[in-house]
């Protein structure tokens, strides 16, 4: 955690192995809701962005002009398809955290004939099937397993992919949402998970000027307003919240001396909002944090990876520099 801003990191990562698989229940939800609340500074946790609306939107947002990142990514995977596919080799089962939409997969099953089993992994039970289902019937000959899990938490791969060569997909920049220590321990999970020799794809954005930075996190649209603000729709049906949403205002910045862009929702007004039964005073300005992107370079990710016992092998990139994926091998 930072000591400057004073906030409670918003993910935890479970560092200790163990058997099964579970999707976020509503009681978390509401756990983590009522304790991000309640608190002086509050927060509410970033993993539940996605439900079907939250998802839709982040797709939209993938689409903005200002939010280079996916668009960049998916260059660098197209053009570079048939290297990294090299790299993963035969007989690979390609387990995908946070899958989403699986755009950018479907570039890497096109140039991965070799590929032993797709494992898609999502908290979103209904999208994560719906795409796994459309997958299916795209690459039928593929062995497809939708897990229906938080990545966060400790889980092992189904039986039938463990005579194949696993390897994580972390596309998506989704690491720059972890704090330092929270990636290091993400990165040492999937290691575990892998085991030696085992290997790790990932996507990170890299750092570059402020004002696009600051744009790509605060389209004119206000698409990226309306994904932030609609964690609050969210704990209004799912957790009998009354948020007035005219009153509350999407909030960004880029935190250089940090490398991060920093994301909140600000309170407009002196207000008393309820949720579940609970009551929780909001100041005008006060903020609610959600979520940080940090931004890296090739230098400091691969420092952060050598600490988690991953050794960065390759690296791709765009030739504006702004995006790099990353391929580790678990030591
Ligand atoms: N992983 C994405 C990123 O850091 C998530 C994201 C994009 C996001 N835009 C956002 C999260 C706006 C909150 C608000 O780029």
């Amino acid at each position: 955690m930072q000591e400057n801003e004073g906030f409670v990191p918003r993910q935890d990562v479970s560092s200790s192995q163990s058997t099964g698989s579970t999707a976020i229940a509503d009681s978390e939800f509401l756990d983590d809701v009522l304790a991000g609340l309640g608190g002086s500074s509050k927060y509410l946790s970033c993993k539940y962005f996605y439900d079907e609306r939250g998802s839709e939107l982040f797709d939209q947002i993938c689409e903005l002009d200002e939010y280079y990142p996916t668009r960049t990514e998916l260059a660098i995977t197209r053009e570079n398809a048939k290297s990294i596919a090299a790299a993963l080799g035969d007989d690979c089962a390609l387990i995908e955290y946070g899958s989403g939409s699986s755009l950018k997969t479907r570039v890497l099953l096109d140039e991965l004939s070799g590929l032993a089993a797709y494992l898609p992994m999502d908290v979103s039970e209904d999208y994560l099937l719906k795409t796994a289902a459309g997958l299916q019937d795209e690459y039928p000959d593929l062995e497809i397993c939708p897990i229906v899990a938080d990545f966060t938490k400790p889980f092992e791969l189904p039986e039938k992919v463990e005579h194949c060569s696993p390897c994580v997909y972390f596309p998506g920049s989704t690491i720059g949402n972890f704090e330092r220590a929270q990636a290091v321990t993400l990165l040492q999970n999937m290691a575990e998970l892998c085991g030696t020799g085992g290997k790790a794809l990932v996507g990170f954005d890299l750092q570059k000027a402020k004002q696009t930075l600051e744009l790509a996190y605060d389209d004119t649209q206000g698409v990226t307003a309306e994904f932030n603000l609609n964690l609050l729709r969210r704990i209004n049906r799912e957790l009998d919240g009354d948020f007035d949403l005219e009153k509350f205002q999407h909030h960004s910045f880029y935190n250089e001396s940090e490398g991060r862009v920093e994301i909140f929702i600000k309170s407009l007004s002196d207000q008393t909002v309820t949720v579940a039964g609970e009551e929780f005073e909001f100041a005008a300005d006060e903020l609610i944090f959600t979520e940080y992107s940090h931004k890296y370079t090739v230098a400091s990710f691969s420092t952060m990876a050598a600490e988690a016992g991953m050794q960065p092998t390759q690296v791709w990139t765009d030739p504006r520099n702004y995006f790099a994926l990353m391929l580790l091998i678990c030591k």
